[in-house]
């Protein structure tokens, strides 16, 4: 299904974006790594190639998502890579550990800047080419926070709320023009997501929390990801017993979850 397709992943150093690129790089697609850390993203190559890919079908393509005026030229790089972008999955972010009280507005800004607007600004960047070819696949990678209210993530929680809505209006815009939308909303997942969360200050977490250490192992993240697009599924979830119940008592018993929520934080 996606052999020979143009795939672009942020975050693909790290998590879950790494495990997506070993996922399509098996599936036989051109992949484009994206993230700020450029030996990171040859590791992550180096390894792909290590199982099987071909070195030219994968392309290191380093940016930082908050820097707007880069970006245009970044688009061009990818798009002459790959004749063309089939698929973004906008997968770069970070999360926060802090409560409201403690939060500078820095810190909220930022976490807006690369979880919202980073994805939003190359998404517009990519959206033409594909309204052009009449086909192409727009990603994000939201959250279960993007649907519950979780304590000590205020900033990360609204950000991936945003995300959701930009999304699910934008597939409202697309869908005519070929175009498919999906939002993946994992759980809990073993990576190095609240190591790299912010602090109030904006500062790193650097820790790794309960929940995460916990969580989904990445690799079988990535596989439910693959199934859910071969299967054309809009929304796509996956986590812990936990999560899934959080999403299902949002949907049907709210007030049951925030009286939950409430007692955790
Ligand atoms: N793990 C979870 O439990 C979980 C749950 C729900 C949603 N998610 C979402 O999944 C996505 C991937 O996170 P992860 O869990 O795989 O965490 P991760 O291991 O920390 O990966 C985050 C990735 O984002 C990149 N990134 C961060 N800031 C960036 C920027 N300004 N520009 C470009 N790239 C940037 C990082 O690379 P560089 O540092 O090299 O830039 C890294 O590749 C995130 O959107 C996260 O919110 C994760």
């Amino acid at each position: 299904m996606f052999e020979s397709k143009t795939v672009w992943v942020t975050g693909a150093s790290s998590g879950i974006g790494e495990a997506l690129a070993h996922e399509f790089t098996r599936e036989g697609a051109k992949v484009i790594l994206s993230a700020r850390r450029e030996d990171e993203l040859k590791r992550v190559k180096e390894a792909c190639v290590a199982e099987g890919a071909v070195e030219g079908s994968i392309l290191v393509l380093p940016l930082d998502v908050t820097d707007e005026a880069s970006l245009p030229g970044k688009v061009a790089e990818a798009e002459a890579f790959g004749g063309g972008i089939d698929m973004l999955i906008n997968n770069a972010g970070i999360s926060q550990r802090s409560l409201c009280v403690d939060t500078e507005m820095e810190t909220y800004r930022r976490l807006f800047e690369v979880d919202v607007f980073g994805q939003i600004a190359l998404t517009k960047l990519v959206l033409p080419g594909m309204i052009k070819r009449k086909r192409g696949h727009m990603v994000v990678t939201a959250s279960v926070a993007g649907k519950v209210g979780v304590a000590q993530r205020t900033g990360y929680c609204a950000a991936k709320h945003a995300v959701m809505g930009f999304f699910d209006a934008l597939r409202a815009e697309v869908t005519q023009h070929g175009i498919d939308v999906t939002t993946i909303t994992p759980g809990f997942i073993r990576t190095n997501i609240a190591k790299n969360a912010l602090k109030g200050d904006g500062t790193e977490f650097n820790k790794v929390d309960q929940n995460i250490a916990g969580g989904m192992d990445v690799a079988e993240c990535a596989g439910i990801i693959m199934k859910g697009f071969k299967k054309g599924k809009k929304e796509i979830a996956m986590g812990g017993r936990r999560e899934m119940m959080a999403l299902w008592l949002k949907r049907f018993f709210p007030n049951m979850l925030f009286r939950t929520m409430a007692k955790m934080g």
